[in-house]
């Protein structure tokens, strides 16, 4: 893929991405039809909507790149893929809470090479394409410079299956907050990497996270010179699930953090 095809899917992502949240808007705070895919997984008529949107709109663009999504579309991710989610932070938005996004991503073989993220009731994008740094509205913008850990404006996010797993996050939430200078859970994966892509927030970890939820956020942290691995401290990829990022020089005290947390007993 050249940089110059890169470049014109990303102003289609931007485009595609502020069309579908103006959608997405006209249902916020107005009782859109909520359904439960799960006991805490919620699905609006927004979420549908907007995915088809957004499809339509970058098959139009590129009908030969496959899309993934995470309502309706299916596509393989093997080679060039777009991979979105039409709503991310859905909690948030059937309950009249502004932390919500569109996530569009397009990647290579798995590598994400555009990436935005779109808050359409904050009025802020951000995006990204690879080796050309991320951008907030227009602004370059950098991971933070915090190098201490009880300094760190910590982000987090808990799984759906929470109720019956023991996987629920709670031994490393009680470390990170323990420790940390303060806690923040914005209830959208993708606006947790946002905010640290643009140093608003020093760390970010989740598991059991899907393609859509990080592919844009995992470009935009990588180029604004963050730092984004599994909780092994492998480099992330799309197949990653759990996701640790940071600054360069938080990452491996956040990471030590955390597998110490995993390792203890209690809560
Ligand atoms: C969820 C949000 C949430 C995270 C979950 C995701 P959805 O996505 O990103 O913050 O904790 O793991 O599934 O369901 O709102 O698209
Ligand atoms: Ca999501
Ligand atoms: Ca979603």
């Amino acid at each position: 893929m050249t940089s110059h095809s890169e470049t014109r899917a990303l102003t289609v992502a931007i485009e595609t991405a502020k069309q579908a949240g103006a959608l997405v808007l006209e249902g916020f705070r107005h009782h859109a039809h909520i359904e439960k895919k799960g006991p805490t997984d919620l699905v609006t008529e927004y979420d549908l909507k907007a995915e088809r949107f957004i499809s339509d709109a970058l098959r139009k663009e590129f009908p030969s790149i496959e899309i993934l999504g995470e309502e309706v579309e299916k596509g393989d991710i093997s080679g060039a893929a777009w991979v979105i989610d039409p709503i991310d932070g859905t909690t948030n938005f059937a309950h009249g809470h502004p932390f919500f996004c569109i996530s569009i991503a397009l990647c290579y073989k798995g590598d994400p090479v555009v990436g935005v993220v779109h808050a359409p009731a904050l009025g802020i994008t951000w995006s990204a394409q690879k080796d050309k740094g991320s951008y907030r509205n227009e602004q370059a913008c950098a991971v933070s410079k915090c190098t201490e850990l009880s300094e760190a404006l910590c982000a987090t996010g808990f799984p759906y299956d929470r109720r019956e797993s023991s996987e629920d996050n709670l031994k490393e939430f009680a470390a990170f907050l323990k420790t940390g200078q303060g806690m923040r859970r914005c209830g959208s994966a993708a606006l947790d990497l946002a905010f640290t892509a643009d140093g608003t927030f020093d760390l970010y970890w989740e598991q059991k996270l899907k393609p859509w939820d990080f592919a844009a956020g995992l470009l935009l942290v990588k180029e604004a010179g963050g730092i984004v691995t599994d909780y092994e401290g492998h480099t992330a990829s799309l197949k990653s699930s759990r996701l640790l990022a940071s600054n360069p020089t938080l990452h491996p005290l956040s990471l030590n953090l955390l597998t110490q947390a995993r390792k203890s007993d209690t809560h």
